[in-house]
């Protein structure tokens, strides 16, 4: 473990990529905060495991579609620590379907989650963070590959590239980068729910390496974001996703 004294919020660090990621960093040293929804048991095991590898680690229930609940996460962390110089926003969900076939109630949630998730976190950060922060979203590769039923999901998606750009340049003069990850497949609930093997497998083929990304593939492009070798990439969207291009 190398102390780094730096404190990091990961948003849906419950399960999947974000509890991958929140382990990761606090092996990387960081004091993490995890971050998750309604996964209390799961936010707590995490915890304790990160605590019982040495790290120091805190959970935090906010639904990030509520900006007040994220202003009052971002507070307790400053509580607690003193201060934030990393985010990962991470949360998210994905249903698919067909736009002729979409419930506005999928519309609405995709909406709020995926992309006002992520500006309530940005804004908070904007704000908050320390002189060389860092800010790491999560996009998905499905931006640029536009397959059929993934279209709410991807413009969600494209949304959180457009505020990386935006946001890397609005933060001028303070030390802090702003990068997306964009994973391809990656085997979690998110992505092997609802799908039969068949569908998994022929995913899984799409990339030359011929295999799922494994939430711990993710974490490790996070990780080199968020640490001493990702200092000078700021407003990129770094696709981690085996070669699916
Ligand atoms: N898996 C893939 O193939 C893939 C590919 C490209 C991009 N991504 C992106 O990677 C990120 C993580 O995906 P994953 O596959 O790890 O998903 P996952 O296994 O379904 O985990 C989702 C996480 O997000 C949390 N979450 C959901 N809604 C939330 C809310 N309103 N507020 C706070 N937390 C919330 C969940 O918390 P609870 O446990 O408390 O519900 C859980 O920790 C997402 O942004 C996803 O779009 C995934």
């Amino acid at each position: 473990m190398n102390e780094t004294n730096k404190v990091a919020i990961v948003t849906g660090a419950s399960r999947g990529i974000g509890a991958a990621i929140a382990s990761r960093l606090a092996a990387d040293g960081f004091t993490v905060v995890v971050n998750y929804a309604g996964h209390v048991a799961e936010a707590e095991r995490l915890v304790a495991k990160i605590e019982a590898a040495g790290g120091r680690a805190i959970p935090a229930q906010a639904d990030v579609s509520d900006g007040a609940a994220v202003a009052r996460m971002f507070d307790a962390a400053q509580a607690a620590f003193g201060g934030v110089d990393v985010i990962v926003n991470n949360a998210g969900i994905m249903k698919l379907a067909s736009i002729a076939d979409t419930q506005d109630a999928l519309f609405d949630s995709h909406v709020a989650i995926n992309l006002k998730g992520s500006f309530n976190m940005l804004r908070e950060a904007a704000k908050r963070l320390r002189e060389g922060g860092r800010i790491i979203n999560l996009s998905s590769s499905v931006v640029g590959l536009y397959q059929p039923n993934y279209a709410v999901y991807a413009a969600t998606k494209a949304g959180v590239e457009a505020m990386t750009h935006v946001l890397s340049k609005e933060l001028r003069g303070r030390n802090i980068t702003v990068n997306a990850v964009a994973p391809g497949p990656t085997a979690t609930a998110l992505f092997l729910d609802g799908k039969p093997q068949a569908v998994i497998d022929q995913l899984a083929k799409l990339s030359p390496l011929e295999r799922l990304g494994q939430p711990e593939d993710i974490a490790s492009a996070v990780a080199f974001l968020a640490g001493p070798d990702g200092a000078w990439i700021n407003g990129q969207v770094l696709r981690a996703n085996g070669g699916v291009i």
